[in-house]
């Protein structure tokens, strides 16, 4: 069971474009994923096709659950095969501040996957754009981090802060294996500027840089229709993208080059 938050404190970067189709490409590979909407805007909520306004149970119950009466899973939707939310909306906005009074406020989001791991095989978490206690949360709850950097200027600029946010947590947690990816998005491989980027990324992320994630009007129009990538568009680059992305984080990729070594006797 892993846990993966996906993160970056800048807005409109693809976080949520990414939380919700990489649960959904995770779940076509087979492997039962939860999907976190720890976001008060309710996105990924809304991107698999839910009113978040309309919502009476979100995460947020069992955030501030200090008598520990919330049963876990009754928060848990089931969307489709293999694929499970807990949504997210606007009234736990407040609940940010009653978090930060709570003890060990930063552990709060880890105690609460702690009741229901054994269920998943992932369970991927969106962040708000924000360093606020629900993005701290996620990232103490996180064995990795996907960080979703838009290759468009001025997209590093504010990395150095998050970066620093995340060592501390790193330090704290001395969880060893910790590891933080970089994932390009809304990557435009025509034009200078997303090559420049591209290449920077790779020198701040190093052998954890992913694959980056193209620009696809077909995963614009998926969040807009309720509906994840592979739904709305399957033979998409948008979902082609995913779909990599997800075996990349499974190791998938690795197993199948080894696989293909081992056939092509090399
Ligand atoms: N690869 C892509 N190609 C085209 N459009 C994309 C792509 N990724 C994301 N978008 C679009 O860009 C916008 C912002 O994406 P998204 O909501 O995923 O960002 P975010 O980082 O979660 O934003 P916020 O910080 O507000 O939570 C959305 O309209 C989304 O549909
Ligand atoms: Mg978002």
């Amino acid at each position: 069971m892993k846990v993966i938050a996906i993160a970056n404190h800048k807005g409109g970067v693809g976080k949520t474009t990414t939380a919700v189709n990489l649960s959904a490409a995770l779940a076509e590979l087979g492997y039962d994923t939860l999907l976190i909407d720890m976001d008060p805007q309710g996105n990924a909520t809304s991107h698999l096709g839910y009113v978040p306004f309309s919502i009476t149970k979100t995460i947020e119950s069992a955030l501030v659950d200090d008598n520990n009466q919330i049963d876990v899973d009754s928060l848990i939707i089931e969307r489709g095969p293999r694929l499970f939310l807990i949504p997210a909306n606007l009234n736990m906005s407040s609940s940010e501040l009653l978090l930060s009074g709570m003890l060990e406020r930063e552990r709060v989001l880890k105690r609460v996957i702690g009741k229901i791991k054994r269920r998943f095989d992932y369970i991927i978490v969106d962040t708000p754009p924000s360093l606020g206690l629900f993005t701290v949360n996620a990232i103490y709850a996180a064995d990795e981090v996907i960080v979703a950097v838009q290759t468009q200027p001025f997209a590093l600029e504010a990395l150095g802060v998050f970066r620093r946010t995340l060592a501390k947590v790193y330090q704290s947690k001395k969880d060893y294996n910790f590891k933080v990816w970089g994932l390009p998005t809304m990557h435009d491989r025509l034009t200078n500027t997303s090559r420049a980027m591209f290449d920077k990324v790779k020198e701040m992320f190093g052998p954890l840089t992913l694959t980056p994630i193209h620009q696809n009007v077909r995963l614009r129009e998926a969040s807009g229709l309720g509906k994840h990538i592979l739904e709305h568009d399957f033979l998409s680059s948008g979902t082609v993208d995913y779909i990599r992305l997800a075996k990349e984080i499974s190791g998938e990729k690795e197993e199948e080059r080894q696989e293909n070594r081992t056939h092509r006797g090399d």
